[in-house]
């Protein structure tokens, strides 16, 4: 093949907000596939918050991304050759392929079943999809009748907890940056209520709109907002670490949140998860999240950006919440 394969690697650890020097655009042949590989185009990438963790070199659930390695991530290809068994060209599959626009699999990668839509394999779908599944319902462990409130509520995984949540019978509470993304959470996501974080009083709307107390916190967030849901807490309330954006491009980590000890006054349970831990479940996520997608009873938004170099400039995209919906790039 005459072609080149252009590849994003990690150039340096990023420190503070991540840099689009923090990576660098290099050029290398296509790769030919051995036996039991297949050689993918890649078509869509899919960008989380976690990849500023993964470019640093610190104790975390997957090593680092090394200094000079293809910068890791979930994508949707189109098969180009095969010589794996069960792919054939054209086939879409979706695996870890890294920001490159070839790669070679090999069983690893999983085909999308005939007229799956790639953008929902790679969000509600997906691990943002799946994620949402099990942190609410394994770790959250909503009732019936339950105040839930979500922050990111309006981010890919954040908007699915929350639909999850109302179709468990919990009243649900987001909070989310914008007056247009809180607008699309009452309104097309069905969520009983929305803060705007960066216009309102957060504590001040809680109060209002949680007076008995919040039961379930699902935190994708982190900082000022944590600390004011923990203040609110109720007895036995359940506290879903999923994330903690605020913090992952900060160059020193705050102190812990003030009012963690609201945790012992209400008997609260506070912890973390990583999807990975579920691994062995995710057909069940996607069974049920499937069939919710299919029936039309859940919504979900991507937000698609175009042209491979436009990369980094995707990934900078969540820390700022300008994107609107699970973030992709086209290629
Ligand atoms: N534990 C796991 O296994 C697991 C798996 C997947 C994802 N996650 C976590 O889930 C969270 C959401 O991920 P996602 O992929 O669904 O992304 P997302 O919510 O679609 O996008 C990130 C959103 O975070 C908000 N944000 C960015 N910077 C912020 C800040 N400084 N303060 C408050 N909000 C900020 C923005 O929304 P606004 O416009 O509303 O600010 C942005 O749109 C992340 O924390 C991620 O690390 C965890």
């Amino acid at each position: 093949m005459s072609e080149k394969n252009r590849q994003w690697l990690l150039r340096a650890r990023p420190v503070g907000m991540l840099k689009e020097s923090d990576f660098e655009l290099k050029s290398s042949p296509v790769p030919t596939p051995g036996d039991g590989q297949a050689l993918v185009r890649t078509r869509w990438l899919a960008f989380e918050p976690a990849m500023r963790g993964w470019m640093e070199d610190r104790p975390n659930y997957i090593p680092p991304v090394a200094i000079g390695e293809v910068m890791r991530g979930m994508s949707v290809g189109e098969v180009v050759e095969s010589r794996l068994e069960g792919l054939a060209p054209g086939d879409l599959v979706t695996g870890l392929t890294g920001w490159q626009e070839f790669a070679l699999v090999d069983g690893g990668a999983r085909k999308l079943p005939e007229g799956t839509d790639p953008t929902a394999a790679l969000s509600v779908l997906g691990i943002t999809g799946i994620t949402a599944y099990f942190g609410l319902l394994d770790i959250g462990q909503p009732k019936e009748g339950d105040v839930v409130v979500v922050s990111g509520a309006a981010g890919a995984t954040g908007s699915v907890v929350g639909q999850i949540a109302k179709r468990k019978g919990c009243r649900v509470v987001g909070v989310a940056g914008g007056a247009e993304k809180c607008a699309w959470l009452t309104k097309q996501a069905h969520f009983d209520a929305a803060i705007d974080y960066k216009n309102e009083d957060v504590g001040a709307r809680l109060s209002e709109l949680c007076p008995g107390g919040i039961d379930v916190f699902f935190d994708n967030v982190g900082g000022e907002v944590l600390d004011e849901a923990l203040a609110r807490i109720a007895r036995g309330a359940r506290i879903v670490i999923c994330g903690s954006i605020s913090r992952y491009n900060l160059e020193e980590a705050p102190p812990g949140p003030r009012n963690y000890y609201n945790i012992v006054a209400q008997r609260g349970r506070m912890e973390g998860f990583v999807v990975l831990d579920f691994v062995h479940r995710y057909a069940e996520a996607t069974a049920e999240l499937g069939k919710w997608v299919e029936e039309g009873s859940i919504v979900w938004e991507v937000d698609v950006q175009k042209g491979f170099e436009n990369a980094p400039k995707t990934l900078q995209r969540l820390y700022t919440g300008a994107n609107f919906g699970k973030q992709l790039l086209e290629l």
